[in-house]
């Protein structure tokens, strides 16, 4: 009787260790297979109008590969000279699955691309953009210091201040809708220069990882030497709710998720100047005029290296996703979107459009705080 209930009272305590392995692994990209199952943009940069030509799949051996160190490289070109107003090859890529929400995509990297006129980012995005939404879980450009996420919506989904205790980085935009701000989306940016850029290798790289869930959207980035033990290469269960606090927050109280985000695919890109990089050179530490942007860059630095890329589904934190399909008659998810969007197809999701041909315009409007510099 004693031996049953020791049992009992073992199984007492084991079942909640199961079942707070919340997470489980989805898909990785990893070693000698990261690049099946991606689809190559294969065309010169008319969504954010970088000097860039990106290459197709057949054309991206030198340029996206494993290393001997078994982590995958994305590269801007940097063996040729490439004059203004010719366009330097570079890769984009987008993976070929979408996740929806009760998602976790974590990005493994030992590296991530700078210099002048370099503009990378790491993200998710719906392919119908922006009814299904943008999780910017990785960006920054020239040479600035720390990284920068955004979400990108429709109208009707923000993050406003007075929730600035349940995050650690800076909220320097609270409205989400691609039509505010020209576009700046709802951002934040980390205060760590281990989060970007020189430092961020120097330091051994680290994690990021963005969450979407029912309750709200979260970024997380680790520098190498804090990385949770439950985010190394052989986790299979990650628990967010065992990290502290995320750099960034967006609660559903003020973004309903299931109105603003659609399923969800990666994308990887690394473009030059173009609508951001090559309007804020001088407040990011390139002053360079337009016209010489990308002639007189340096491409040494700018390339990714990835470990991996893993996606943890967790059924316990869905919900619906808003309707990204024309047919909205035959919905059954609420949509807060009021036209049908002609869809951009896979890979021409961001449209960061306009965001930067008027951004120096929007700096001096808002004043000297609106500024992307660090
Ligand atoms: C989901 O929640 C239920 C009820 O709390 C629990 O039994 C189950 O183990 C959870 N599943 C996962 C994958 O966390
Ligand atoms: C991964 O997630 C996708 C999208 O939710 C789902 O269709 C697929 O079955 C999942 N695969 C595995 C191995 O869990
Ligand atoms: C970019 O070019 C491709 C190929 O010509 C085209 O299908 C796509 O619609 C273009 N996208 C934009 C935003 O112009
Ligand atoms: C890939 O790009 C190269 C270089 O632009 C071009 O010659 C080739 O025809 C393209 N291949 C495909 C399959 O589009
Ligand atoms: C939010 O608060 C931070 C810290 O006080 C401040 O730097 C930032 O400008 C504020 N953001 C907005 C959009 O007001
Ligand atoms: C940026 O700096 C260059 C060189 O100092 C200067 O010529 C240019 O006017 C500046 N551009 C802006 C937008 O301030
Ligand atoms: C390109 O950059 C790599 C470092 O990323 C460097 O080893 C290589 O020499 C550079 N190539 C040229 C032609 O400068
Ligand atoms: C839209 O949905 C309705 C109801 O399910 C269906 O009858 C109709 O064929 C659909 N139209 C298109 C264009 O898919
Ligand atoms: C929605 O799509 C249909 C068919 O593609 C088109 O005729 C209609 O003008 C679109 N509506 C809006 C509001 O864009």
């Amino acid at each position: 009787m004693a031996a049953a209930t020791l049992c009992l009272a073992a199984l007492a305590l084991a079942a909640p260790l199961k079942v707070s392995a919340q997470y489980s692994l989805n898909k990785t990209y990893s070693g000698d297979g990261f690049f099946n199952d991606w689809d190559f943009y294969g065309h010169w940069d008319n969504l954010t109008n970088g000097d860039i030509d990106y290459v197709n799949r057949t054309d991206s051996q030198d340029l996206a590969y494993v290393n001997s160190a078994g982590n995958a490289v994305i590269k801007v070109d940097n063996s040729s000279t490439v004059l203004y107003p010719n366009k330097r090859r570079s890769v984009r890529i987008s993976s070929t699955e979408q996740w929806g929400i009760g998602s976790l995509w974590v990005f493994d990297m030992v590296h991530v691309p700078h210099g002048c006129s370099v503009w990378p980012s790491a993200w998710v995005t719906s392919s119908d953009w922006p009814t299904g939404g943008e999780i910017d879980i990785y960006e920054a450009v020239n040479l600035q210091t720390t990284n920068q996420m955004a979400l990108h919506t429709t109208s009707g989904c923000t993050v406003s201040n007075s929730s600035s205790s349940d995050w650690t980085g800076i909220m320097t935009y609270g409205n989400c809708d691609t039509t505010a701000n020209f576009n700046s989306g709802c951002t934040f940016r980390d205060t760590r220069e281990t989060s970007n850029g020189a430092a961020f290798a120097q330091n051994g790289g680290g994690v990021f990882a963005g969450e979407l869930t029912k309750d709200g959207v979260s970024i997380w980035f680790f520098p190498r030497p804090s990385v949770p033990s439950d985010l190394s290469s052989s986790s299979e269960s990650p628990d967010p709710t065992s990290w502290g606090k995320p750099v960034a927050y967006y609660p559903a109280s003020s973004c309903d998720v299931s109105n603003h985000f659609g399923t969800q695919q990666i994308v990887l890109t690394i473009t030059a100047c173009g609508d951001w990089a090559g309007q804020v050179t001088n407040s990011t530490g390139c002053p360079l005029t337009t016209d010489s942007c990308c002639t007189s860059a340096n491409y040494d630095q700018a390339y990714f290296e990835i470990p991996s890329i893993r996606v943890y589904s967790n059924p316990n934190l869905t919900a619906p996703v808003v309707s990204t399909s024309t047919n909205k008659t035959s919905s059954s998810s609420s949509s807060s979107s009021s036209s049908n969007k002609t869809s951009g197809g896979r890979g021409s999701a961001t449209e960061r459009p306009v965001l930067a041909a008027l951004l120096s315009v929007a700096a001096l409007a808002i004043g000297a705080s609106f500024s992307f510099s660090a």
